[in-house]
């Protein structure tokens, strides 16, 4: 796929099919990662790439907080929460992306989280280059100790966010409409 038309046709998939995803694709878009623009060459970003047990855990954790949103004894949850495990459980590959934070150089601190979303961009088209789709959530599960404990992070690292990903199922979502006239200005 050519680049452009990789930029122009990526979507956030919601329905992924449970056909396995090649680990060297997983390995060529983290290597797109790596090589994503990060001012002084601080390489703020940590892939975790989850499956097996530690993708189990993760989709727990998401159940329990799809639950948490009904009042107690809400039948409502329990089916919240299968589903909310089940849809992540069944993903080939989870990728939790962190930047490590520096909150005693706030300039830095911005800096490097801008540099981490550049990375997850490529990541998410380096692997759309072969058909893989991905979804880039956060929510509760980002701010959650228990998910860190999960990946073993270190206190200074932030999820920035948590990358679905398989191939896509069903019709293709549409673009939203994006506003260019309010978000385009040209300069002389
Ligand atoms: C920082 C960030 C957080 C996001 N979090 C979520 C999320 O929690 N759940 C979700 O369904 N999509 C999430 N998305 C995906 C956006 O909803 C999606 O990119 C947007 O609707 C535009 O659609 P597109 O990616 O197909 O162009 C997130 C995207 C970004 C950049």
């Amino acid at each position: 796929m050519e680049l452009r038309e990789g930029l122009l046709t990526r979507r956030t998939i919601s329905t992924f099919s449970k056909q396995p995803v090649d680990r060297d694709i997983v390995k060529r878009a983290t290597e797109c990662a790596m090589l994503a623009p990060n001012h002084k060459n601080t390489e703020p970003w940590h892939f975790y790439i989850l499956e097996g047990e530690s993708k189990e855990k993760l989709a727990k954790r998401r159940g329990y907080f799809k639950a948490s949103k009904f009042e107690e004894g809400d039948e409502r949850a329990k089916t919240a929460q299968e589903k909310g495990y089940q849809s992540m459980v069944d993903l080939p590959w989870v990728v939790v992306v962190t930047a490590r934070r520096t909150p005693e150089d706030p300039v830095r601190d911005r800096e490097d989280y801008a540099a981490v979303s550049a990375a997850i961009q490529n990541f998410m088209l380096s692997v759309w280059s072969e058909g893989v789709g991905t979804k880039w959530s956060t929510g509760a599960l980002v701010q959650d100790e228990e998910v860190a404990r999960i990946i073993s992070a270190e206190e200074n690292e932030e999820v920035v966010g948590i990358l679905f990903v398989g191939y896509p199922e069903g019709t293709q979502p549409k673009p939203k409409k994006r506003h260019e006239a309010e978000s385009i200005t040209w300069l002389d």
